[in-house]
Parts: C-alpha cells; sequence; structure tokens
C-alpha cells in the first residue's frame, strides 16, 4: 500500500469529508477534518471565528492547525476546508510532509446545491450564490495545483470517487 498520506482539497460542498471518510475507511486508518480539528482545539467553528475575528485570524489558526495535524497526527487523510489550499504557506506544509494532494473538482451547482442544503454548516465565505460563484472561479487556479484530480459529477457516490482514488494511490 502507498505509504503518502492524502490530503483532500476542493470548494465548500464539493464532498471532502465525505470522501475522506469514506477513504479512510477503506485503507482502514484514521482521517482528521481541518475544520472539526480546529473546532476542538479553538472551541468554536471556523465559522464563528471568521464571523467573529475576520477571516485574516481564521487563515492563521488554519494555518497552525495544519501544520499540527500534520505533525502530530497519525492520520493518513486529511481533508482541509475549502479556502486552505488557496494558501502558500499551507500548500508548502502539505509539500514539505509529502502528503498527496487531491483536488475534487466539483461543477459550482453541485457545491451551491449543498451548500444551501446543509443548514448545519454555516459557511461565511459563501453568502449568496454571487459571491459563492466568485470565490469558486478565483480559487480554480489554485485548486488546479493539486497533485491528482478528481471530476465529481451529481450522480457519483462517494464510493465510487474513493474506489477511483484508492486505484490511483495503487498505482503511483
Ligand atoms: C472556507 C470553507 C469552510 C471553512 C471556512 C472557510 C472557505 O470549509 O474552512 O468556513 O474559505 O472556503 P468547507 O470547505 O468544509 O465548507
Amino acid at each position: 500500500m502507498n505509504p503518502r498520506r492524502v490530503v483532500i482539497v476542493g470548494f465548500m460542498g464539493c464532498g471532502k469529508t465525505t470522501v475522506a471518510q469514506a477513504l479512510a475507511q477503506r485503507l482502514g486508518c484514521a482521517m482528521v477534518d481541518l475544520d472539526s480539528f480546529i473546532t476542538d482545539r479553538e472551541g468554536r467553528t471556523p465559522a464563528e471565528i471568521i464571523e467573529q475575528d475576520g477571516e485574516a485570524v481564521f487563515r492563521e489558526i488554519e494555518t497552525a492547525a495544519l501544520r499540527d495535524a500534520l505533525e502530530d497526527s497519525d492520520a493518513r487523510v486529511i481533508a482541509l476546508g475549502g479556502g486552505a489550499w488557496t494558501i502558500e504557506a499551507n500548500r508548502a506544509l502539505v509539500a514539505e510532509h509529502d502528503c498527496l494532494s487531491v483536488w475534487l473538482d466539483a461543477p459550482f451547482e453541485l457545491c451551491w446545491d449543498r451548500i444551501i442544503s446543509s443548514a448545519n454548516t454555516i459557511r461565511p465565505m459563501a453568502p449568496d450564490r454571487e459571491i459563492a460563484q466568485n470565490l469558486f472561479q478565483e480559487r480554480r487556479d489554485s485548486y488546479e495545483l493539486a497533485q491528482l484530480r478528481l471530476v465529481m459529477s451529481k450522480t457519483a457516490a462517494p464510493e465510487e470517487t474513493v474506489v477511483e482514488l484508492a486505484t490511483s494511490l495503487l498505482l503511483l
């Protein structure tokens, strides 16, 4: 089995957490969801931090959390928050730790449907459709920098993505 750790990136609502959980289950390893990791450490969700202290403060917390997750946790699969991969320092950390970065490239409509239907997850970076769509476009260049791109469709179950991903891992 390929020993490299996997870091899952992509826009809000593309399915990062679901795919990371399914992949970890398939590989029989631990996974870290960076947003949950931050919530546990800080006692506040990423949304609360952004709303109370601003995005810049959140990004600092996020980078520190990513560093600790990479250094201290034995998780082999890490799901990032949607903005984390757009920060150069975070991409450098992932590269330094020799993780395989995987972009879940889901169409905007799929992401947006999930953003508006997941009432439990507040997303201050996507307060309305226009802002979310602009951010989606802006971020694509950064997501392209991931080593592997998996095209997500409305109909594909996470398990299918995981089979594709696990197969790619074996071939790498
Ligand atoms: C963010 C995405 C969120 C969370 C925070 C900021 C972003 O994670 O980290 O609200 O900037 O895209 P998800 O992608 O899991 O929603």
